[in-house]
């Protein structure tokens, strides 16, 4: 009763999970286990696109699949140990990633490249081993470097296809609706704000130029939005003091994400939304991943839009964005060879 209520409220609250087609899939969380992965597990549990829920942690994961599998929705769960990824694996049609560490109080995005960078390769082996036509969504940070470390590890199997790898920077374009609602009073949940680039502090580009509530936002409350939307992160951070990072806002936005995916693989059209995918809108620039506004279809990406007119301070942060996202990219790259 709750999770039905808790499902209609959050369809209609936030449009997060909405359903138009009847065919169902089963979605595999990678981390279940997690501080994300155990919300996220909740929320995927109450999506009604999803039928079968694969839940595989090195630690957790079948507790974790016997709790949410009590809630009375349709969907099956099934929970597996460490050594029973390839199992986990077996029929799943999207994939959602959010194995490995996350910072600490004083800590970066990149300073969790040692420790995630293997987890997410020998992770993405696996998928291209056993689930090589799967989607695979990555929450795992550093965004900006761990898309690329998955897209060399399946090239290299001879299994990457652009269409199907997503770095999930949907929590970047919540936190933009919600602290441009909170400065212009607009309603968090009617506000869209395109935000491109990468996902980590000077790479994150919010286009408030193109919302209407967002466009008047001038000096310091500008810089002041900019900044918060670039590192709002780091409140989180801040605020558990040692505990982790954000978990139930990122939990949320990767449900969001996730329900948007499946509408497109369902073939519902217009589902657009900002995610960190192989682009060429930057490479001639040596920038092979972006963030923009990508229309997810039947095949995954069926189509990646253009950024849009810019404002003359949205061009300097898109100066900013571009030679450490290349940086990031390549360290990623540079991992896998
Ligand atoms: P956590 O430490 O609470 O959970 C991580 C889970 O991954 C643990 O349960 C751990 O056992 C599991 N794990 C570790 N190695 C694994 C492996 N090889 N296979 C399967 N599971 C494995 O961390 P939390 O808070 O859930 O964060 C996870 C990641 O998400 C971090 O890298 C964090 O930086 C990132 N993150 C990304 C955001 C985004 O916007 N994309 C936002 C917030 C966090």
């Amino acid at each position: 009763m709750y999770a039905r209520s808790a499902a209609r409220l959050l369809s209609a609250q936030t449009r997060a999970f909405s359903t138009s087609s009847a065919r169902q899939t089963k979605v595999a969380v990678l981390g279940a286990g997690g501080g994300i992965g155990q919300p996220l597990s909740l929320l995927l549990k109450i999506d009604p696109l999803v039928s079968s829920l694969s839940l595989y942690d090195i630690r957790g994961a079948p507790g974790v699949a016997a709790d949410v599998s009590h809630i009375d929705t349709d969907s099956a769960v099934k929970g597996y140990t460490a050594d029973q990824l390839d199992e986990a694996l077996e029929g799943a049609k999207v994939i959602v990633i959010p194995a490995g560490v996350p910072r600490k109080p004083g800590m970066t995005r990149d300073d969790l490249f040692n420790t995630n960078a293997s987890i997410v390769r020998d992770l993405a082996a696996s998928v291209g081993r056993v689930a090589p036509e799967a989607n695979i969504l990555v929450i795992s940070n550093p965004v900006n470097s761990t898309i690329p470390i998955v897209a060399k590890t399946l090239e290299k199997a001879g299994v990457f296809d652009p269409r199907r790898v997503f770095g999930v920077t949907t929590l970047d374009v919540v936190r933009a609706a919600r602290f441009l609602g909170e400065v212009s009073g607009s309603d968090p949940k009617n506000t869209v704000v395109p935000v491109v680039g990468g996902h980590s502090g000077a790479t994150i580009v919010p286009l408030l130029s193109q919302n209407a509530h967002g466009k008047g936002i001038s000096g310091d409350a500008y810089e002041k939005l900019v900044y918060r939307i670039q590192f709002g992160g780091d409140e989180v951070v801040k605020a558990k003091d040692g505990a982790g990072s954000a978990t139930l806002s990122m939990a949320y936005a990767g449900a969001k994400f996730t329900n948007a995916l499946l509408r497109g693989l369902n073939g519902e059209k217009g589902v657009i939304t900002p995610t960190f995918v192989k682009s060429d809108l930057f490479a001639s620039k040596g920038v092979d991943f972006f963030s923009s506004n990508v229309e997810l279809g039947i095949n995954g990406v069926e189509k990646i839009y253009p950024i849009g007119p810019l404002s003359a301070e949205e061009e300097k942060l898109l100066e900013a964005c571009l030679p450490d996202l290349k940086k990031n990219i390549d360290k990623g790259y540079a991992f896998v060879a």
